[in-house]
């Protein structure tokens, strides 16, 4: 790298991304080094592979610089601050993410996900960084009364623990943001995101959970691999066009462009807070995934039809009307799109699972 352009990455904005390593996490990192951003990731690689730093280093030129932090322990996050310097903004990913992990041991996902988002304002605090954007979800409306979900949709109670513990964390965030005492955030934004799919368009980042997946599009890629045997369709009898549920899948890429824009308007003068819904707008059943996979890479997936899934809702989608509003963002790759990229992904992992999963 030349000199000039060593001071200009220097001289940029610091953003802290906790969880930066995870799925959505590596691509924000990615997408906030491209729109020229300092980046530290604290993220102690609990449920992520160390091959990620390797992915983003090779994507962005750059050693991808992390701090191993547990995002619930105060004393590391304080001393993981100090090394850092100044930061102008926190983006904070860290946090599980099974609902039905979260049905079985709800009290690690109020221990990690709030806990964790207690601590990180409470350090915050004491580094004087005052702007923090959150990964929040869709999960926080439970099933709407009505399509498409707005911001002004009401919250249900919680289907599960996982999206009680974000209805609980955007609640905090309110609370610190409206707070004017040694603990208040200045600029919050929430990022209700809808269903992330696909990967890096070089395909050294991706989606790999550990385990069996719980999530619709890395068991498809999985199935199409040969890893998994048959994709088990869950519900055939919802009402909907073909009797499967629907989301609203977003490519991750997209996802990532929208955490840039969000830090932009968390790094806006006056203060604020912001509920934003992430999503396409457009809902697409289970079948219709399927089909758009084997449509984009000409593989096809073995299906069996399998009972419902306790917990699922039957349907959701985005409004994306803030979104444009707030962040000047939309979504612009298409489902073809986020499903040959996941596929590019899988298809170099190889054709056995690495150890873990
Ligand atoms: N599905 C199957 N077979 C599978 C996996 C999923 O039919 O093997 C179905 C599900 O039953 C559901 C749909 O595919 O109808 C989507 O399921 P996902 O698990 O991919 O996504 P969810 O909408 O249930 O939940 C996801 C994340 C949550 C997050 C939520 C909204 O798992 O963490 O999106 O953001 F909260």
């Amino acid at each position: 790298m030349n000199a000039s352009l060593r001071m200009a990455i220097d001289a940029a904005p610091h953003i802290v991304v906790t969880g930066g390593a995870g799925y959505i996490g590596s691509h924000a990192v990615v997408a906030l080094f491209a729109a020229g951003y300092r980046v530290t990731i604290f993220d102690d690689l609990r449920r992520s592979h160390p091959q990620v730093l390797d992915g983003i280093a090779a994507i962005t030129g750059e050693p991808a610089s992390l701090v191993s932090v547990d995002i619930c322990d105060e004393a590391a996050l304080d001393a993981a601050f100090a090394q850092c310097g100044q930061v102008d903004a926190v983006i904070h990913f860290a946090a599980y993410k099974s609902v039905r992990e979260s049905v079985a041991d709800p009290v690690i996902y109020y221990r990690n996900n709030v806990g964790g988002t207690v601590s990180l304002i409470a350090a915050m605090a004491r580094a004087r960084c005052r702007r923090l954007v959150f990964s929040s979800s869709c999960t926080v409306y439970g099933q709407p009364d009505a399509l498409p979900v707005t911001e002004a949709s009401p919250m249900k109670t919680a289907a599960s623990p996982y999206g009680a513990s974000k209805q609980m964390c955007e609640r905090i965030l309110r609370d610190a943001q409206a707070a004017k005492g040694n603990t208040s955030l200045s600029h919050v934004v929430s990022l209700r995101y809808f269903n992330p799919a696909g990967a890096h368009p070089s395909a050294l980042i991706g989606e790999l959970p550990a385990g069996t997946p719980d999530n619709l599009i890395p068991y498809i890629t999985q199935t199409a691999a040969g890893w998994r045997k048959t994709l088990r369709v869950f519900g055939s009898d919802y009402p909907t066009p073909d009797g499967t549920a629907i989301r609203d899948y977003l490519h991750v890429m997209d996802l990532a462009e929208a955490h840039v824009a969000a830090v932009e308007l968390a790094m806006r003068a006056s203060p604020g807070l912001e509920e934003i819904n992430l999503g396409t707008g457009i809902g697409v059943s289970v079948l219709q995934a399927v089909a758009a996979f084997e449509h984009a890479t000409g593989v096809t997936v073995p299906i069996e039809m399998a009972p419902r899934r306790p917990g699922d809702i039957e349907q959701i989608w985005s409004s994306g009307t803030r979104a444009a509003d707030k962040l000047g963002w939309r979504t612009v790759r298409s489902i073809d799109e986020m499903m040959a990229s996941a596929w590019a992904w899988q298809t170099r992992l190889g054709s056995t699972p690495p150890a873990g999963v």
